[in-house]
């Protein structure tokens, strides 16, 4: 979608925003999937009410990204224009225990910067790619911890609301993969609360996360982790390697030979290769052992 008007495009710069015309998703995300529309690139939190205000009363229909790193975009021109928030210099502030972080923050950074001011607890999210704020949206987690056990306040953008507001630990429930954060609410900041440690033995946690994750997903391969939620008590990985699927692919989709939950864009994938893949493999897995599989990606599709 183009931004042909020019009141909004003249407003930009003014609320702190970069209009990056005609931009690929396919860069912008790690399966290196999506079509190309107008990306707006956002510089400061105060301007996000006026911005989205400005859309709407313009009827740009518009969606936030955040590291692209769970997310499946559809192919060709792309019906919404894309938000991003721009990362901050420094996007990551400590004060005791407590650690203030910019939701455009690198999430393996944020890991590893708490550490170096020993702050731990956030050692199993070493390896996931992607932002603070997309962690905290899905409530990312990984070998036993996941990301909304530290948080104790989030500042964001409420449409419901029309502005910016924060929300205590108390308001806000997390829980596997998912969290009650509004569809249309845009994480902006998150202020995490963590356990003292000395720095050596956040060190040797990072270290036991990072090995366990290279000996059993793909690491080099673009792709955005596991495709689907783990069903209650079991294993959607398994699954579908008990099925002898992995390699099968449509197209340049491909499921892991490393970890099956894993989908990789083995050269030039569409996301009509993937999507078909993953309905295939959701209708095999149905047949075989009745379990409907749920999505983990965020999926796209104009
Ligand atoms: N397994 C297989 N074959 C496979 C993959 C896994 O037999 O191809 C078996 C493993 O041997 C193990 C079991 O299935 O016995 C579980 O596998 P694993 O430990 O790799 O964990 P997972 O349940 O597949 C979850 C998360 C990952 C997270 C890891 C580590 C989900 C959907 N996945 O994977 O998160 O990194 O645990 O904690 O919850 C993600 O969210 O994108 C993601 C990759």
């Amino acid at each position: 979608m183009r931004i042909d008007n020019p009141k909004v495009i003249a407003a930009l710069p003014e609320l702190g925003v970069e209009l990056r015309a005609s931009s690929a998703l396919a860069n912008l995300t790690s399966l290196g999937i999506g079509g190309t529309t107008d990306l707006l690139r956002i510089k400061k939190h105060d301007g996000v009410p006026e911005l989205l205000n400005l859309l709407d009363a313009n009827g740009v229909p518009y969606r936030f990204v955040g590291g692209g790193s769970n997310l499946l975009v559809g192919d060709g021109e792309l019906p919404w224009v894309i938000l991003q928030l721009a990362r901050p210099e420094p996007d990551c502030v400590i004060d005791g225990t407590f650690a203030q972080v910019d939701a455009a923050a690198d999430l393996g950074r944020t890991v590893t910067f708490c550490a170096k001011n020993d702050l731990g607890g956030m050692e199993g999210l070493i390896g996931v790619p992607g932002t603070i704020g997309g962690a905290l949206r899905m409530n990312a987690g990984a070998y036993g911890m996941q990301i909304g056990s530290y948080v104790r306040e989030v500042k964001l953008y409420r449409a419901a609301g029309r502005k910016i507001e924060i929300l205590r630990h108390d308001q806000i429930s997390f829980e596997y993969r998912h969290t009650s954060f509004a569809h249309d609410d845009m994480m902006l900041a998150v202020k995490l609360e963590l356990p003292s440690k000395p720095f050596k033995e956040i060190l040797a946690g990072i270290r036991i996360c990072n090995e366990k994750r290279r000996a059993s997903q793909p690491l080099g391969q673009k792709s955005a982790g596991c495709i689907f939620k783990n069903p209650p008590g079991a294993s959607a990985g398994r699954m579908i390697d008990e099925l002898g699927l992995k390699g099968l692919n449509v197209g340049d989709a491909r499921i892991s030979d490393r970890h099956a939950n894993f989908f990789v864009n083995a050269g030039t994938a569409t996301a009509n290769d993937m999507l078909s893949l993953i309905a295939d493999v959701r209708q095999r897995v149905h047949t075989a052992f009745g379990v409907e599989l749920e999505h983990e990606v965020v999926v796209w599709n104009a």
